[in-house]
C-alpha cells in the first residue's frame, strides 16, 4: 500500500486493503486520489545513456509502465497476496502472455476441456499449428487425468478455478502438486473466484489470471487483464507481452478499474449471496431443466467447493436451461425485463447470455448442456427478489 506513511499492510483486513491499496498522495498536487496521468511519455533524466529502453523499472514510456498501471498492479498483487502483477489489456492478453511466455515450440500443456473459448482456440488452433506447441484437454477436476496427460515435455497445466461455462470446480492444490511433481508450472483463470473468495496461489498455483473486465472492476465500463506471481514470472511477462508485443492497458481503464476494485468485497458478497437465492428459486421450478451453480447441493464439486473457497461462498456465475429447444430459451430471455442479455459477466447488473451446442469444444460440455444448450447467467447487484420476480413471471410467459 503506497500511502507514505505506511508500509504494505499484509495484516490489514481485505475490506482495507481493497480501499486503500495502490492510492497515494499526489506528490504533486497535494490530491489525496492517485490521479489519472494520461501521459504516453515521462521525462528522461538528464543522462538517459544508462537506460533500458525496453526497461519497465522507472516510467519513461506508458507500453513499459505508467502511474496507473503501477497503482493498480500494487492493489492487485496485495489483494492477490502475490509478490507481483502486471495489467495487461484485456484478459485474454494476460492469458496470451502466459501461454506465449512460457511455452516454446516443440513444448507440450495441458490444459482443462473446459475453458472460456479464446484459451481453448489458442491451445486447439493457434498454438499447435502455428507454433508447435501441442495441448492435450483433460478433465481438470480430475487430478489423475491431469497426472495421465503429463508428458517430459510438458511445461504448463492451465485450468480455470471455477469453468466458465459449465462452473466445474478444479482443486487446485491437487492440479498444482502434480504440475509440479511433473516439472510444469500451473496457470490458473480465476476470473470467476476472485479474492478474497479464492486465492490460488495460497494452493500452489504459479501464475493467477483474472480478466478484470469482469468483477474486480465490477461496473461494465472497461477492459484489463492480470497475472499475479512470483516477480521472476512477472517480470519475464511484462518484458514480452506487455513492452515487446505491446498489450498494454490504457492509463484510464487501469484507473477505472482501481476505482471499481476498492468495492470489490462489498459486490462480492451482495453477488454469491443473491446467487444462491437465484439458483435454489431455478433449481425448483418445473420448466428448468437444469441449473448447475457450485453452490447447490447437486452440484459434482459442491464438496470441494466448501472445502475450497472456504467462507465466502461459491461465486456468482451460474448456468441453466429451460426444458425446451431453443427457440423457447430465446422467447425466454426476450421476456425477462430487469435481466440484460448481453455477454460478459460479473457486472453491476446481471447479465444472461443463451450460448447454443455447437463448436467442437462443445463435445467436452455435460450432456444436459449439450440437449438444451445454456443461458448462461452472471447475477448482479440488482435487488434478488426483483430478480427473482422477473425469472419467475418470463418463466411462467414461456410456460403459458
Ligand atoms: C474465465 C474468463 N477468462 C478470460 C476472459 C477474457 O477476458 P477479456 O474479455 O477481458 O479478454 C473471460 C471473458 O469472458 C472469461 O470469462
Amino acid at each position: 500500500m503506497s500511502r507514505p506513511d505506511k508500509e504494505r499492510p499484509d495484516s490489514l483486513s481485505f475490506a482495507t486493503q481493497a480501499v486503500h491499496a495502490g492510492n497515494a498522495v499526489d506528490a504533486g498536487s497535494g490530491a489525496i486520489r492517485t490521479p489519472l496521468v494520461l501521459a504516453n511519455s515521462y521525462a528522461l533524466p538528464e543522462d538517459p545513456e544508462d537506460l533500458s529502453w525496453s526497461g519497465f523499472d522507472v516510467p519513461l514510456y506508458t507500453r513499459n509502465t505508467g502511474a496507473n498501471q503501477r497503482a493498480l498492479q500494487e492493489k492487485l498483487a496485495l489483494l492477490e497476496q502475490g509478490e507481483d502483477a502486471v495489467v495487461l489489456a484485456t484478459g485474454v492478453a494476460a492469458l496470451h502472455g502466459v501461454f506465449f511466455t512460457f511455452l516454446r515450440s516443440g513444448e507440450h500443456a495441458v490444459v482443462s476441456d473446459v475453458t472460456y473459448e479464446a484459451s481453448y482456440r489458442l491451445f486447439a488452433e493457434i498454438l499447435p499449428q502455428r507454433y508447435g506447441v501441442q495441448a492435450t484437454f483433460v478433465d481438470t477436476s480430475d487430478p489423475e487425468a491431469v497426472r495421465a496427460a503429463m508428458r517430459p515435455n510438458t511445461r504448463l497445466v492451465h485450468t480455470e478455478v471455477i469453468a466458465n461455462p459449465t462452473t466445474r470446480v478444479c482443486d487446485i492444490a491437487a492440479v498444482a502438486a502434480v504440475a509440479h511433481e511433473g516439472g510444469a508450472l500451473l496457470s490458473v483463470d480465476s476470473t470467476f473466484t476472485p479474492p478474497p473468495l479464492y486465492r490460488p496461489l495460497a494452493d500452489g498455483a504459479d501464475l493467477v489470471v483474472h480478466s478484470l473486465t469482469k468483477v474486480i472492476n465490477g461496473h461494465g465500463d472497461a477492459m484489463g487483464g492480470v497475472i499475479v506471481g512470483a516477480r521472476e514470472h512477472i517480470d519475464a511477462i511484462r518484458a514480452e507481452a506487455m513492452v515487446d508485443v505491446g498489450g498494454v492497458v490504457s492509463p484510464f481503464n487501469a484507473w477505472l478499474i482501481s476505482r471499481g476494485a476498492i468495492t470489490l468485497p462489498l459486490r462480492l458478497r451482495q453477488h454469491v449471496s443473491s446467487a444462491q437465492r437465484v439458483a435454489e428459486f431455478l433449481a425448483g421450478h418445473p420448466a428448468v431443466a437444469y441449473v448447475t451453480y457450485p453452490g447447490l447441493p447437486g452440484h459434482p464439486q459442491h464438496a470441494l467447493a466448501e472445502r475450497q473457497f472456504g467462507g465466502w461462498g461459491h461465486g456468482w456465475m451460474m448456468a441453466f436451461a429451460l426444458d425446451g429447444d431453443a427457440a423457447l430459451q430465446n422467447r425466454f430471455v426476450a421476456d425477462l425485463r430487469v435481466v440484460t442479455s448481453a455477454v460478459s459477466l460479473g457486472h453491476d447488473e446481471s447479465l444472461i447470455v443463451h450460448v447454443g451446442p455447437t463448436g467442437a469444444r462443445t463435445a467436452y460440455w455435460p450432456e444436459e448442456f449439450r440437449r438444451y444448450g445454456h443461458l448462461r447467467f452472471s447475477v448482479g447487484l440488482e435487488d434478488p427478489d426483483d430478480l427473482i420476480a422477473d425469472l419467475a413471471a418470463a418463466l411462467d410467459t414461456v410456460r403459458a
